[in-house]
């Protein structure tokens, strides 16, 4: 995949993004590294052509950069949010799309897209535009699974990491709500044999 992502000049131009991101919240660097390795396993997996696999590499590269934006208050909020800062912590979505936007390079609008709707859930219930079904752009129903699976498996400051089996039950039990069931099927099969997979 990394070999795919160096001919982007999407990718290679917004690089300094993802390194501004990491430096306020190094905790993203090594979450996004693990993303794209996932996503990209099952994109293989659902037999996605090149092209697409490129797209899902560098949304999955990006896609909390809108967390740019976002107050230190409640970025680094060394515990849960309340209901007025996790509103706040949402517009990351819609924060990440306008700056891939702003890059104006060819494969931008595909991928601020993606980013838009990568914690829109299956069954309409997500953010920004609780899209629904097919109506959620596949990439970035793929992205979803591969960034709840690694967010579960890594410490945070308000939750230790979980083991393979407890966050293969979590996901599980969202399937069809957050999760579509027939990209779930590929994630499931992919989750096994994967590198990225926790103990
Ligand atoms: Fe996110």
């Amino acid at each position: 995949m990394q070999e795919l992502l160096k001919f982007s000049a999407l990718h290679r131009y917004t690089k300094a993004l993802s390194v501004a991101l990491h430096e306020r919240d190094p905790y993203t660097r090594f979450h996004c590294e693990r993303v794209i390795n996932l996503a990209t396993e099952v994109g293989i997996a659902c037999k996605l052509a090149d092209r697409e696999l490129v797209l899902l590499g560098v949304s999955a590269s990006f896609h909390d950069v809108g967390k740019i934006g976002i107050p230190d208050s409640v970025l680094r909020k060394p515990g849960k949010l309340d209901a007025d800062e996790w509103e706040i912590m949402k517009t990351h979505s819609e924060r990440g799309e306008r700056i891939l936007r702003a890059t104006s390079l060819p494969d931008a609008p595909a991928v601020a897209n993606i980013i838009r709707h990568h914690h829109e859930h299956f069954d309409g219930s997500g953010y920004p535009d609780a899209l629904s079904g097919d109506g959620i752009p596949l990439l970035a129903r793929i992205l979803s699974m591969a960034d709840s699976y690694d967010a579960m498996a890594t410490v945070r400051a308000y939750h230790r990491p979980r083991t393979h089996e407890e966050i293969l039950a979590a996901m599980r039990a969202e399937v069809g709500i957050k999760f579509d069931p027939s990209m779930f099927a590929h994630f499931e099969e992919v989750i096994e044999k994967s590198p990225s997979r926790t103990k």
